[in-house]
């Protein structure tokens, strides 16, 4: 159902410059309560970082899965057809902290040391090498500045590829 493709050859399935478009879902596990949290995203990049192949994500401080991710060493990175629309803007409304998301969601996922979305096309699956977090005092552009002192900042989450997953329909 799916095959592993080598990180270079991404291009061949998802423009890398479009990739955090609205239909990227990041899942990080939740070891309390023993279950895994989707995030909608729509901030991230893929490149090169420390010689290492590396996704990064950014996670405002206000977000459950910031949490978890300062917790977890890992997490996956999970791109979803256009039917599951619906479910992507689901996961980018609604709290982890108040709502099990997978569940009400009737996604499956498929666990493991990286857990993923079933119905993903494509699946980066990254084991988190770094972090930081905005300074809001180096931001340029006064608004977002503003914004930033008003209702914190985000954070930056750097993972090293380790794997990559698409849909084979074969
Ligand atoms: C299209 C879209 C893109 C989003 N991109 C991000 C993002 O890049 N970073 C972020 O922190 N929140 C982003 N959000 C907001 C979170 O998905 C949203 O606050 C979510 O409910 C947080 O879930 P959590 O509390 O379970 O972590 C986005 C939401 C949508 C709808």
């Amino acid at each position: 159902m799916f095959k592993a493709i080598p990180y270079e050859n991404i291009s061949t399935y998802k423009d890398p410059i479009s990739l955090f478009n609205e239909d990227g879902v990041v899942l990080v596990r939740d070891k309390e309560k023993g279950k895994v949290n989707p995030i909608t995203i729509g901030w991230g990049s893929i490149g090169v970082l420390w010689g290492k192949p590396c996704c990064t994500i950014f996670i405002h401080e206000s977000r459950y899965s910031k949490h978890l991710l300062d917790e977890e060493d890992f997490f996956s990175v999970c791109f979803l057809p256009k039917e599951q629309k619906k479910m992507v803007a689901y996961f980018g409304k609604f709290s982890g902290r108040d709502v099990d998301k997978i569940k009400e969601s009737g996604l499956e996922v498929v666990d493991g040391d990286y857990p993923f979305l079933k119905d993903s096309e494509l699946v980066i699956f990254c084991k988190k090498v770094g972090q930081t977090k905005f300074d809001e005092s180096k931001i340029s552009l006064p608004d977002i500045k503003n914004w930033c002192q008003q209702s914190g900042v985000h954070s930056i989450y750097f993972g090293e590829i380790v794997k990559v997953i698409v849909r084979d329909e074969k």
